[in-house]
């Protein structure tokens, strides 16, 4: 198989998108604060591409915003008749023809590709959250394993109050973490959630003041490089199959994926 390759700066820049790759860590910076990160449609194939494309030897991905926001969510413009330039409207073609809905459901379907990669065993994704994280801005936090809120972190789920639905994968976490009756209160009213109770909510690892956010990331990505990259990711696959199972299901996946480790490490012992 060829080697993926990375997008390129103009990729990068066209979707507003920086990204560093330093050994096991990839940093991926959402760039365009002076829109305070809205996103596009590149953004998110940017983002999927970036998820297809990552060398091997990265096993730990943070995503941050630059500038006063983590992201104000989809940039308004797509819904426009005019749309983002050079970027076709999301309004484009919509309709209730069998091939138009095709052609939607395949459109969304590469803009959650962007977001759902966040969650592979084989890397652990970070999101350093300040000011706001707004509709798709919110998704792509809640798709991260973890979340490292500055104090002055707002999130809110608008789609609902814009008269869609969230659709970048973040339904599914945020019922996973807050529970069906707050994802819906949330959701339902799309409030804006506070720092402190994204912390009660369970939405938030580590809420810092913003001056320490970076520093408070760096020190998560250094103790998680800490652990042993294979066992890390034996564990959190077992973890995100846990709910799925029962628990004698739980502990035989547990015997399973503890033989796979004793036998590597047998094997390097031996080699
Ligand atoms: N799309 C396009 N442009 C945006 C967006 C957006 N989502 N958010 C902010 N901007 C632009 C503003 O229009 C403004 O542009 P201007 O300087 O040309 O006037 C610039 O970014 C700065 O925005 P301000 O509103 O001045 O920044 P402030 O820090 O005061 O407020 C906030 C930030 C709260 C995020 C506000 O901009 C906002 O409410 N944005 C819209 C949020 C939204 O509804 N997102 C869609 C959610 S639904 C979804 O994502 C699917």
């Amino acid at each position: 198989m060829e080697d993926a390759v990375l997008p390129d700066g103009d990729e990068l820049s066209a979707a507003g998108l920086r990204l560093e790759v330093d050994g096991e860590v990839a940093r991926i910076a959402l760039a365009r604060p002076e829109r305070r990160n809205a996103m596009t449609g590149r953004t998110w194939r940017a983002l999927a591409h970036v998820g297809q494309a990552l060398p091997e030897s990265v096993r730990i991905v943070v995503l941050s915003g630059d500038g006063p926001s983590f992201s104000a969510g989809i940039d308004l413009a797509m819904f426009s008749p005019e749309g983002v330039p050079g970027e076709r409207t999301l309004m484009a073609d919509v309709g209730e023809a069998p091939e138009q809905r095709a052609a939607l459901d395949a459109g969304i379907a590469a803009y959650q590709e962007g977001f759902t990669w966040l969650r592979r065993p084989d890397i652990v994704s970070v999101a350093a959250v300040q000011g706001h994280a707004i509709g798709a801005g919110f998704q792509l936090a809640l798709s991260c394993d973890l979340r490292v809120l500055a104090d002055d972190a707002k999130l809110c789920m608008k789609e609902p109050a814009l008269g869609l639905v969230p659709d970048l994968s973040g339904t599914k976490p945020l019922v996973d973490i807050v529970g069906l009756p707050r994802a819906m209160e949330l959701c339902l009213t799309a409030r804006t959630v506070q720092a402190d109770e994204a912390e009660r909510l369970r939405l938030a690892e580590l809420v810092v003041p913003g001056d320490e956010l970076a520093t408070t990331v760096d020190d998560l990505v250094a103790a998680l490089a800490a652990v042993p990259r294979d066992a890390a990711s034996a564990t959190k696959e077992l973890l995100q199959g846990a709910p799925g199972r029962t628990l004698d299901e739980q502990c035989a996946a547990e015997r399973t994926a503890q033989a796979d480790r004793l036998i590597s490490m047998a094997a390097q012992m031996g080699g």
